[in-house]
């Protein structure tokens, strides 16, 4: 199953009552697997998570830790991009180049770099450089 089957397939297992918004997401990496994740809401609004944080979850959980590249699919006339929280999430597995496609229902809509979605992101050089007091 190719990374937008599978995102779709995943998208419509998505706990979403509060939004009624299912996204799924599919991470492909290093290796050539593929992981995927869908939102899972919760009535206690803030706890819910993306699908973003799913498919990175499962992607560790089987040992794995190199994006290579990340699809999202949602229902969405235009392209939905991750939200700021989870373009830091896949930063910590992915680099600058890696490609993030945003995809609707039938079709590709736009792609994205990482680089693109989170300049100036967070890093360990960022500590290496700048040691703290503690
Ligand atoms: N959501 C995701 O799962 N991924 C995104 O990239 C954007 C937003 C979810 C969070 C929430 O469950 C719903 O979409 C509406 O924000």
């Amino acid at each position: 199953m190719n990374m937008f089957e599978a995102a779709r397939a995943v998208r419509a297992k998505a706990h979403a009552p509060y939004s009624n918004f299912k996204v799924g997401a599919a991470i492909k990496t290093a290796s050539g697997a593929v992981f995927v994740g869908c939102n899972v809401e919760n009535v206690a609004y803030p706890e819910g998570t993306c699908a973003e944080a799913g498919a990175i979850a499962a992607m560790v959980a089987a040992g794995e830790r190199e994006i290579a590249e990340v699809l999202v699919v949602a229902d969405s006339p235009e392209p939905i991009t991750p939200c700021g929280g989870c373009r830091q999430k896949l930063a910590e597995f992915g680099g600058s180049n890696v490609v993030v496609v945003l995809a609707g229902l039938d079709a590709e809509q736009a792609r994205m770099t990482l680089g693109e979605l989170l300049p100036g992101a967070f890093s360990t050089a960022h500590m290496d450089t700048n040691m703290g007091d503690g």
